[in-house]
């Protein structure tokens, strides 16, 4: 099976954003309409105000806004899960692969997107880091996420920040039909970039 090489690239680093400049806090249901704007501009599938109601309202969701002194530039939705073991938040993602210790929490990132005016400026670094840093506090053993093929920024993005494509799911997004590829970073041994 062909995947992109990601892992091979090379990454030449550029000017970062100033630190000050934008920081991250979380999410609010009060950000929901910056977040559906941010998520039309970027053509993330649609989720409605209510599917976003949700995950910020659930207590094992991590949900991150990365905000300047007067913008909305950014967010990424992620779930935990196996915190404990009754397992009645499990997705369909978290079924599909095989795991020999069901007691390890894991994450999964549903969604990430950064304002188009500000992409490359590592707001999108700024939002993963400070997840993996809340991850590791909740003993998070490995983080894992599905992108589609044809999304090389994406694919690029975490790839540069260490997660490897474990398998690919045919057929899995729809308008257009596209294979998802699924990637899992391990907190474990994860070099601080
Ligand atoms: C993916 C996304 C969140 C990245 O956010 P970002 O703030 O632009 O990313 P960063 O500036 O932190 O980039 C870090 C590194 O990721 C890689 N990367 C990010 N955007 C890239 C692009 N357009 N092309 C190639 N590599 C890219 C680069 O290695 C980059 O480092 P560099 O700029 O020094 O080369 C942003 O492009 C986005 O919102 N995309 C649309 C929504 C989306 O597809 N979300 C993912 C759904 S699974």
């Amino acid at each position: 099976m062909f995947f992109p090489s990601i892992n091979s690239m090379r990454f030449i680093k550029k000017n970062t954003l100033d630190d000050a400049a934008c920081s991250t806090r979380i999410l609010k249901q009060a950000d929901i309409k910056d977040v559906m704007r941010l998520q039309k501009d970027s053509g993330l599938s649609h989720w409605s105000f209510e599917d976003y109601q949700k995950h910020i309202a659930n207590e094992n969701s991590i949900n991150l806004a990365a905000v300047t002194k007067s913008k909305f530039v950014g967010f990424i939705i992620c779930r935990l899960t196996n915190l404990n073991k009754t397992d009645n938040f499990e997705t369909q993602i978290c079924k599909n692969r095989k795991s020999n210790d069901d007691a390890i929490p894991e994450a999964e990132i549903f969604n990430i997107a950064v304002d188009e005016n500000f992409q490359r400026e590592r707001i999108g670094t700024l939002l993963i880091k400070k997840l993996i840093e809340l991850c590791r506090k909740q003993m998070v053993g490995s983080v894992w996420l599905e992108v589609r093929f044809s999304n090389f920024k994406a694919l690029n993005f975490y790839g540069f920040h260490g997660f490897e494509i474990v398998y690919s799911r045919k057929n899995y997004y729809h308008h257009p039909l596209e294979e998802a590829l699924v990637m899992k970073l391990d907190l474990v041994d994860v070099k601080q970039k």
